[in-house]
């Protein structure tokens, strides 16, 4: 045995791998909107973006938001990381592909959800001459770097996960299968903001919703909606759920459980928010129209990861060892603190006869 006065470095290759992209990184509590983003060159993807690192996430999964020229494609690239695709603006088609060289091919627009085969080949084409066309995509890179941390395995990687991909002409059609409990088994969504919803009784304030799994992932996704006036109940889970606002106005509190203050984030469509592991959260429509969101999260429901998932039930009472506090038993400042931003919008609250110390009409 050789003995070193120098304490074994700590690596974090994720970090390293960031810094050697030269990419412009973003990271914080919240973020306001990710239309307004500011961008910068990313040689890899041929085209503009940014890192995103919000605090909720702990460090499993990131957001690699990027806009593609008028008339431009990206650089063709495969990874051994998931990655899901929501379209914030613009249009344009994806080619898919494994090494068979069989390409898959599709198009999408604002509001499209999809996600790139783990490790297949792919490239995005922005179709219009004239709009540039960005999209955020929640990555699960961090983990997989971290497990890894070989550039070369991750990034040039020949292994082709022809379970999940088949390569099959229509693997993009957008059909897609529903399961009991709103599980909506798909590749392609052509836009979240119009797909169908289904009633979430559980969860309160009068919430639709649909959970979504793509393309074999272990990761998942959802969209939830709820009434003006409302809010759903209160609930905790692991980290890395990234909360994109689609349609509304509204804010949203997360609080440790025993704290006795909150953070509170304002939102309007383009806002996200990972609520951080095992925070309680809520959200609140204050506007006049319905509230939805799309959540890109780090565990599906398909393939579940042990470690990361939180059994209990998010649409169950803590008080039955689930992960959702009851109406009832809400801090009734949190309710307050609703009626007096509803009032500053003009709004009224629509929940009588579901919280017991509310003080509206209807
Ligand atoms: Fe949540
Ligand atoms: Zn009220």
């Amino acid at each position: 045995m050789t003995a070193s006065l120098e304490p074994l470095p700590r690596i974090d290759a994720y970090e390293q791998w960031q810094q050697s992209e030269g990419v412009a990184t973003v990271s914080g509590f919240y973020i306001e909107d990710l239309n307004a983003l500011e961008l910068g060159p990313w040689k890899r993807k041929g085209g503009r973006g940014a890192i995103v690192n919000l605090e909720g996430t702990g460090g499993v999964n990131d957001m690699h938001v990027v806009e593609i020229a008028p008339g431009g494609a990206s650089e063709p690239e495969r990874h051994i990381y998931e990655e899901m695709v929501y379209v914030l603006s613009g249009r344009g088609s994806t080619q898919v592909w494994y090494a068979d060289n069989r390409k898959s091919s599709f198009e999408w627009n604002q509001g499209s959800l999809f996600a790139i085969p783990l490790n297949a080949n792919y490239r995005m084409f922005n179709t219009s001459g004239s709009q540039p066309a960005r999209y955020a995509a929640v990555t699960n890179l961090p983990s997989v770097l971290s497990l890894f941390h070989s550039i070369d395995f991750v990034f040039s990687n020949p292994f082709a996960f022809t379970d999940r991909f088949s390569g099959a002409h229509d693997y993009f059609a957008g059909e897609g299968r529903l399961h009991r409990g709103r599980t909506l088994e798909t590749n392609f969504i052509a836009d979240v903001h119009s797909i169908q919803l289904h009633e979430w009784k559980e969860r309160g304030g009068g919430g639709t919703n649909v959970m979504i799994e793509l393309a074999q992932n272990s990761m998942g996704a959802h969209i939830s909606q709820f009434k003006p006036g409302t809010y759903k109940k209160a609930h905790r889970h692991g980290p890395g759920a990234h909360v994109i606002i689609l349609d509304g106005l509204g804010f949203s509190l997360l609080w440790r459980e025993g704290d006795p203050s909150w953070q509170k984030c304002d939102w309007t469509p383009g806002a996200v928010v990972v609520p951080p592991e095992n925070w309680f959260h809520e959200h609140f429509n204050t506007g006049p129209a319905p509230a939805r969101y799309l959540a890109l999260r780090f565990t599906g429901l398909h393939y579940r990861q042990r470690a990361a998932f939180q059994g209990g039930g998010t649409d169950v009472s803590v008080k039955l060892g689930g992960a959702q506090i009851e109406y009832e038993d809400e801090d009734p400042r949190i309710h307050a603190i609703f009626e007096r931003e509803l009032a500053a919008h003009g709004a009224v609250c629509r929940m009588k006869g579901l919280i017991p110390w509310c003080t509206s009409e209807r």
